[in-house]
């Protein structure tokens, strides 16, 4: 749903199709230079686009050499995959972060195989010693984690943390499925992935152009040697039910997009439009009082609020779509419902700066409301 003058949609996370410039699409569209790829793509992509993909990522401090990155349809795929990988580590237990992105929290409640542990995730981070103690005695074999630009909480793990993290998984055997599916779209200083960190041991990486390119439907993932060839097998398998790979017109259109630098414009052009609309709602949410409502994070396209616990949070979002104001809950977030910490979510993907001084204020006003009552 788009926002439109009267109505501003903060509940999701989709950009609009035209937040990246079409023309750049439409030159992309010329296919010429690919008249000599198959259409067999099997189950990595093209070789001259994931050789392109591995020469810009270098920008972005994700190594990788072409033949090790493999193209998917968005990252959810891959996640499904390492479920029902059988890892060298031969163990079944995921740990989760709570809260977390909805659909892959959605995702391991299907996966009934597996037994799923979850970790609190705050505007700090984690408390390491609570994660060693998982690490120790829970059989993990793989920890899915985003952390930079986290949804929904709009938080990046800092240096200190992230190298602890890599450290207590190497140490334990336990592997990191590492979401970066804002990549560096927005601009964190000094900001490395765990996968540059680590040097990819134990380190799944798992990166998306959902949120730049939303027509593409492309992502892709750098496995570990030891992980690879399993990991091959199970795409195998997946593609007798359905297509793993995208289709070939998404693949020379990033070719393209890539080669012409248009993905890299359209990038600046998206974090500077990102820049804007943060620096405008910190003016608001600074001041906010913190019992009431507190904001968590000003990283990426998503934020909380978390409310008092006397605020009803549907009463919340209730109160504002009479006002024409959409956003979300985040009990979807939490794997565990009684862990859900009475918080929405915004998120700034629909809506313009000017947007933000027309909702911000609201959203204040009708928390303080509904409190007093
Ligand atoms: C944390 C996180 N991971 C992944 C995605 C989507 O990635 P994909 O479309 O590549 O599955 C999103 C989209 O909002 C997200 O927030």
């Amino acid at each position: 749903m788009e926002t439109t003058n009267d109505s501003f949609h903060m509940e999701s996370g989709n950009p609009m199709v035209g937040s990246f410039p079409l023309s750049y699409a439409k030159q992309s569209l010329a296919l010429d230079e690919y008249h000599f790829e198959s259409l067999d793509i099997g189950y990595k992509g093209v070789s001259s686009v994931t050789q392109l993909l591995s020469d810009c990522l270098k920008d972005s401090y994700i190594y990788a050499q072409a033949n090790r990155i493999h193209l998917t349809m968005g990252i959810q795929g891959v996640v499904h995959a390492l479920c029902e990988m059988s890892f060298p580590n031969q163990r079944k237990n995921i740990l989760i972060e709570e809260p977390s992105y909805a659909f892959i929290v959605d995702l391991f409640k299907s996966h009934t195989e597996s037994k799923v542990f979850t970790i609190q995730r705050t505007i700090e981070g984690f408390d390491l010693k609570e994660l060693e103690e998982i690490f120790q005695t829970q059989e993990i074999k793989f920890f899915y984690l985003v952390p930079r630009n986290h949804n929904p909480l709009g938080t990046s793990l800092s240096y200190q943390q992230r190298k602890k993290i890599i450290a207590l998984a190497q140490e334990y055997d336990v592997y990191l499925a590492e979401d970066d599916y804002f990549m560096d779209t927005f601009h964190i200083r000094n900001y490395e992935p765990l996968h540059y960190l680590s040097g990819g041991d134990h380190c799944i990486f798992l990166g998306s152009f959902t949120k730049i390119l939303p027509y593409l439907c492309i992502g892709f993932t750098i496995m570990p040697a030891e992980l690879r060839q399993i990991y091959i097998d199970k795409v195998d398998d997946l593609m007798k039910f359905g297509y793993y790979t995208p289709p070939l017109i998404s693949q020379t259109m990033l070719a393209v997009l890539l080669s012409n630098n248009s993905l890299e414009i359209s990038k600046n052009l998206l974090k500077r439009d990102l820049q804007d609309k943060i620096s405008a709602l910190q003016k608001y949410t600074k001041y906010w009082p913190a019992s009431i409502l507190s904001y968590s994070g000003y990283h990426g396209y998503y934020a909380s609020i978390k409310l008092h616990p006397k605020i009803s949070v549907d009463c919340y979002i209730r109160e504002l779509e009479q006002r024409n104001i959409y956003i979300r809950s985040n009990l979807e977030s939490f794997y565990h419902e009684e862990h859900f910490d009475n918080s929405v979510r915004v998120s700034l993907a629909k809506i313009s700066a000017e947007d933000i001084h027309k909702t911000y204020p609201i959203l204040r006003e009708l928390a303080e409301s509904l409190y007093a009552e």
